[in-house]
């Protein structure tokens, strides 16, 4: 994560604002401690991406056994056959951009003499990626206008322009690995952000059958045990503790009951965490868990229920033929 930068990058084409506050390292330290002294024991799923973290999350995404992705890029590339996007003028946001990679499949949708009246904003929490991403779409479709905004969107949706038509992305069911709490808030203050005729496209992973949700996350290259286990790496140099990695097993689970995989890490024998300076240290017992990450999957149902506190309608939902992943294309009522 790039909290401590500060940085305004400006040319012709590409525009970049780091909106990020800086969070000491102590509040960072207080937040983490809170969460192994709770019980049971959390780590906040934030702390997973440090650079080994999102690489990590990029070998996820190309897994055999992980579906959405491929899915989703599925409907993203064939999107403008099924939902009547009126791209002229466009502004698009995307919360959570990443690399990019999913933009592109809708910008390819676009016609060419369509390309410079859009404005592509793609919202990150990570610097670099929004670096990355400005550069890769300028060279991609060198007409449309960027402008990168370094921030949390969960907590700072005010500060994306309220430019006239605009198209909100948030794809990956990312909105899945928030609380319900989150969600809530979440969709609240997009609602209150958005203005009438303004749409919002979703990315959502469907209900299914358990073992296919549970294969997705529990890959036969250990791919997402490691990039679970590599919290524990992140958390030692934000805390100068002691985690070992090999002492935690991968757990991911589908909760029936709160429908949502679980990922935790399981202790593989009793053990001390030390902290570096005079931090008391932390027990932990054989087979305790500690929680790291939800995520969400959603029905019919909860696609309306997310609608209600943004005051939106639902206009179109694509799926796959096995109702897998799906699309919601909602917009702002008033
Ligand atoms: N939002 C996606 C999902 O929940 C991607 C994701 C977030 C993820 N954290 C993850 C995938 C951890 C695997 C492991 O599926």
């Amino acid at each position: 994560m790039d909290y401590s930068k500060e940085a305004i990058l400006i040319n012709t084409q590409k525009k970049l604002v780091n909106h990020l506050p800086r969070i000491g390292a102590d509040k960072v330290k207080d937040e983490i401690l809170a969460g192994l002294r709770d019980f049971p024991k959390y780590i906040s799923p934030k702390f997973f991406y440090n650079e080994e973290g999102s690489e990590l999350f990029e070998q996820i995404t190309k897994l055999e056994e992980y579906y959405p992705t491929r899915i989703e890029k599925k409907l993203i590339a064939t999107i403008s056959d099924n939902i009547p996007l009126d791209f002229y003028n466009l502004n698009i946001i995307e919360l959570g951009s990443g690399d990019s990679s999913k933009i592109s499949l809708l910008l390819n949708q676009i016609p060419e003499y369509v390309l410079p009246t859009i404005t592509y904003f793609p919202v990150d929490i990570s610097q670099s990626a929004i670096e990355k991403s400005e550069k890769l779409i300028a060279e991609k479709f060198s007409t449309i206008h960027i402008h990168g905004i370094v921030a949390d969107f969960i907590h700072q949706l005010n500060l994306i322009p309220k430019t006239e038509k605009r198209l909100f992305c948030f794809f990956g069911s990312t909105i899945g690995n928030l609380t319900i709490d989150e969600v809530k808030k979440f969709m609240t203050a997009l609602g209150s952000e958005m203005q009438k005729g303004d749409g919002l496209l979703l990315g959502l992973d469907m209900i299914k059958d358990i073992a296919v949700l549970e294969r997705a996350y529990n890959d036969s290259e250990q791919v997402t045990a490691n990039f679970n286990k590599n919290i524990l790496n992140v958390v030692n140099n934000l805390t100068g503790s002691n985690f070992n990695t090999r002492d935690f097993e991968h757990l991911a689970f589908y909760n029936q009951e709160k429908r949502r995989i679980e990922m935790h890490l399981k202790a593989k024998t009793d053990m001390v965490i030390t902290f570096n300076s005079d931090t008391e240290a932390i027990f932990i017992k054989k087979g305790e868990c500690i929680h790291t990450e939800n995520s969400h999957k959603f029905n019919i149902d909860s696609i309306e229920n997310i609608s209600v506190w943004a005051d939106f309608h639902t206009e179109i939902i694509v799926v796959d033929k096995n109702e897998w992943f799906c699309l919601v294309y909602y917009k702002k009522n008033k």
